[in-house]
This record gives structure tokens, C-alpha cells and sequence, in this order.
């Protein structure tokens, strides 16, 4: 095997997936005006065209982690880039909004697959040492994705041109699949099939020659056993793993993350600006996203996962107690207003730095790789549907107990969130993801397996 791309590449190829997800989940929120005019749309159709990617990402997630397990996270990455162009393509050209709905749901299944593979591929890919930034290069393209979206929006908006808007996903979906196509395959996935030569050759070439024996003999001696099932995920020792999985998944979700920034342009109008510098708002908000999250890949090796997720979740509960309050007792003076955009600022940077990407990091971390990818789909699917009834009630919530309740509600969920993640998530920063097995082996048996300190 002779692999012509270096490290940067395929770090940063192994995380275009994630670009794709931000943009075509982020698209929509500027296309849908105008798709609403041209294809007639109802407000109840409006609702299905903008959730159906949701759908799609959930039923993507659950099939592509079994398959991610059975043939390689490659195969899957590149099966992925395909239905990206094609739902691209389709959506673009759709006739009328039910072909769009169909297509949107076929954007969801790459969209999912994405959420399971990419976070998958780059923590098997990693050093222990940059595993947490390597690993959050996938939200770090998602925010990219997500600014793509808007600034591509931004400029089609005054010809109110949505197909193209939908359409130019198409374009990282290509230079997706051609890219993957020089990548190898996980070194760790190739030693859970015995595929022990080519697995040497990989970790060769990533860790330059540099501790590989010995990262070898550990992967192999911590896996017992080849690909794992249902049985395996649902063992007594897994549990915990799965638990911590499912309530980073929904806590991500239930604090509003995707929510509070959609109300974040109506706020924006709120405090006196106009249309189009509401829009550039949204801009302003994307690029937020991606600074702060530039620096989460920063700290999150240095800081460890677990004190951000705590930082993030204090400080987003109370950027969020102190919008709910400001918008029941002040009205609408000039000083709420830039109070209130002052704290949703903040909301938005304690996220980025947080719970975006810790809980992509930590989901592909702490299961055993020979269930690794059904863990992760699992982790997946409830993230999507977590965030699918956050946006389906969302619109009856809002208009049933006003903004000021419901942030106050995320404001609880943020607490909540916090006392989980105190009480039930170990760091997993400087552990290789054999060690992290290890340690949830001993759990439930304690001695059965000693944890070999590697130095890398
Ligand atoms: C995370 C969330 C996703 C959200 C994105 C940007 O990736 O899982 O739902 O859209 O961050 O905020």
C-alpha cells in the first residue's frame, strides 16, 4: 500500500464529511423563502421539507454504524459521498415538493452516515495525544459548513436562486469522494478483521515509524474479539458506555443548541437592525461558531473533555437565565435588547467551545472497537432524533409559552445537563481508546485486564 496523500490530508479528508452536514442542515433555514414561494408550499409542507434531512440523518446513523463495523469506515465514507452528490443534485432540480422531500431525506441518510464515520475515522485515525483536536475537526467543519451555507445564501438571496443554493453541495460531495479514494482505512478496523500488514503499514505512515509495535500489540490485545453485536453493545460492561452516550446525545440537543440560533435573526430585528443586517447577523453568528470552535481543538487535549462540557454547561445556562429573565421583565428598551444579544453571543461561544464538539469527540471514544461503529450509530440516531422533537415542537412551544419560558427551560436543561456529565462521564483526554476499554472492563471485572501505559 502506498498511501501519496501526508497527514494534513487526510486528517482534513477524513473530515470533509462533516462539512457536508453543516451545509446541508444549515442551508435551508435562508432556502426555504424562496422555495416556499416558487413551489407553492404550505406551512405544513414547509415544516416536512425543512425536517426531512432530520429523518434521513436518523435512518442514515442506524444503518451506516453496523455497516461502518462490517466493511470498513471507508467504503461507508465513500457510499456516503455518492448519496451527497446525488441528494444534491436532486434536490436542485426537484419539480415540486415532494420530489424535494424525497431528496432531502436522501441527504439525511449521507448526512447520518456522516455523523457516525467521520468522528469514527479521525479518533481511530489519531495519536493519543491530538486525538480530541483531530477528532473536532468534524465540528469544526460542520460550523464551516453551517457559515457556507449562509454566506452562500447571503449571495443568492437577492435573485432568490434556491436551487443553487441547494444545488452547490455538490460540489464538496465530489471533492469528497475523489479525496477519500487516496485515504486509507482505519488502522484499528483492519486489525479487528486481522488485516495485521496492512494495519502496520497505516500506522507506519501516520505515526512516521514512531511507537507503532507497541501500539499494534495493544489494540490487538485489548480486542478479543472481532465485530460485536446488539449482545455485545447491550453487555453488562458496555452499559455505562452506552448510557453516557445516549445522555451526551440528547443534553446536546435539549439545551437548545439548534434553536437558539435560528431564533438568533429574529432577536437580531429585535434590537433595531434591519433585514439584511439581520442576515448578516446570521453570518456574524456562524463565524462565531467557527472561531470558538477553532479554539475548542485548541483546549480540548490540554483541558480535557469533562471540564469543558462543565464550563460550557454552566455558562450556557446562564447566558440563557439571564435572556429568559431580561425578556419577561424588561420589554423592549434598547438596553434589553443589547443585553440580550450580549448573552446569546455567549450562549453560542460556551456551545462552540462545549457541548459541538466534545459530545461528537467523546461518542466516538468511549465504546470498544469492535462495536465501535454500532455505538456510535446509536449515539447518533438519538442525537438526530433529539434534535427532530426539539424543532417539531419548538414553533408550538414558543407560541404556547413564549421565548422567555423556553429559554428559561433550556437554562434548566443546561443544569441538568451539568449534573449529568459531574456524575457520569469519565475524562477520557490521554487515554488511548484501548486504555478507555480497559478501564470499562474493569468496571464490572476489576483486574481483568491491565491497562499498559503507551507513551506516543
Ligand atoms: C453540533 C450539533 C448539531 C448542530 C451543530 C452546530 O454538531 O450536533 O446539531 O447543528 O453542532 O451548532
Amino acid at each position: 500500500m502506498n498511501f501519496r496523500v501526508n497527514n494534513t490530508l487526510i486528517y482534513f479528508f477524513g473530515a470533509l464529511g462533516g462539512l457536508l452536514f453543516g451545509y446541508d442542515t444549515g442551508v435551508i433555514s435562508g432556502a426555504i423563502l424562496f422555495v416556499e414561494q416558487d413551489l407553492h408550499l404550505t406551512s405544513f409542507t414547509e415544516g416536512v421539507v425543512v425536517s426531512s434531512i432530520l429523518v434521513g440523518a436518523m435512518i442514515g446513523a442506524a444503518i451506516s454504524g453496523t455497516l461502518t463495523d462490517k466493511l470498513g469506515r471507508k467504503k461507508v465514507v465513500l457510499a456516503g459521498a455518492v448519496i451527497f452528490c446525488i441528494g444534491a443534485i436532486g434536490s436542485a432540480l426537484s419539480p415540486n415538493a415532494g420530489v424535494l422531500i424525497l431528496f432531502r431525506i436522501v441527504l439525511g441518510l449521507a448526512v447520518g452516515s456522516a455523523s457516525t464515520l467521520v468522528p469514527t475515522y479521525l479518533s481511530e485515525m489519531a495519536p493519543t495525544a491530538a486525538r480530541g483536536s483531530l477528532s473536532s475537526l468534524n465540528q469544526l467543519m460542520i460550523v464551516i459548513g453551517i457559515l457556507l451555507a449562509y454566506i452562500i445564501n447571503y449571495i443568492f438571496s437577492p435573485s432568490g436562486d434556491w436551487r443553487w443554493m441547494l444545488g452547490l453541495a455538490f460540489v464538496p460531495g465530489f471533492i469528497l469522494f475523489f479525496g477519500m479514494l487516496f485515504l486509507p482505512e482505519s488502522p484499528r478496523w483492519l486489525l479487528m478483521k486481522g488485516r495485521e500488514q496492512e494495519a502496520r503499514q497505516v500506522l507506519n505512515h501516520l505515526r512516521k515509524g514512531v511507537g507503532v509495535e507497541e501500539e499494534v500489540r495493544q489494540i490487538k490485545e485489548t480486542n478479543e474479539q472481532e465485530q460485536g453485536g446488539w449482545n455485545d453493545l447491550m453487555s453488562r460492561w458496555v452499559r455505562p458506555a452506552l448510557w453516557v452516550a445516549i445522555g451526551l446525545a440528547v443534553f446536546q440537543q435539549i439545551i437548545g443548541c439548534n434553536t437558539v440560533i435560528y431564533y438568533a435573526p429574529t432577536t437580531f430585528k429585535e434590537v433595531g437592525l434591519g433585514n439584511s443586517a439581520a442576515i448578516l447577523g446570521t453570518v456574524g453568528i456562524g463565524t462565531v461558531q467557527v472561531i470558538m470552535t477553532i479554539v475548542a481543538t485548541r483546549l480540548i487535549d490540554k483541558v480535557g473533555r469533562k471540564p469543558l462540557l462543565i464550563i460550557g454547561s454552566i455558562g450556557m445556562a446562564l447566558s440563557l437565565f439571564v435572556l429568559g429573565f431580561m425578556n419577561a421583565l424588561s420589554g423592549s428598551t434598547a438596553a434589553a435588547g443589547w443585553t440580550t444579544l450580549i448573552c446569546l453571543a455567549a450562549y453560542i461561544c460556551f456551545f462552540s467551545i462545549s457541548w459541538g464538539p466534545v459530545m461528537w469527540v467523546m461518542l466516538s471514544e468511549i465504546f470498544p472497537l469492535s462495536i465501535r461503529g454500532l455505538g456510535v450509530g446509536v449515539g447518533a440516531v438519538v442525537n438526530w432524533f433529539a434534535n427532530l422533537v426539539v424543532s417539531l415542537t419548538f414553533p408550538s412551544l414558543l407560541s404556547a409559552f413564549g421565548i422567555s419560558t423556553l429559554f428559561i427551560a433550556f437554562g434548566v436543561m443546561g443544569v441538568l445537563a451539568l449534573i449529568f456529565v459531574a456524575l457520569k462521564v469519565n475524562e477520557t483526554k490521554g487515554r488511548s481508546l484501548e486504555q478507555i476499554e480497559i478501564d470499562l472492563r474493569n468496571r464490572v471485572v476489576p483486574g481483568r485486564h491491565s491497562a499498559v501505559p503507551v507513551k506516543r
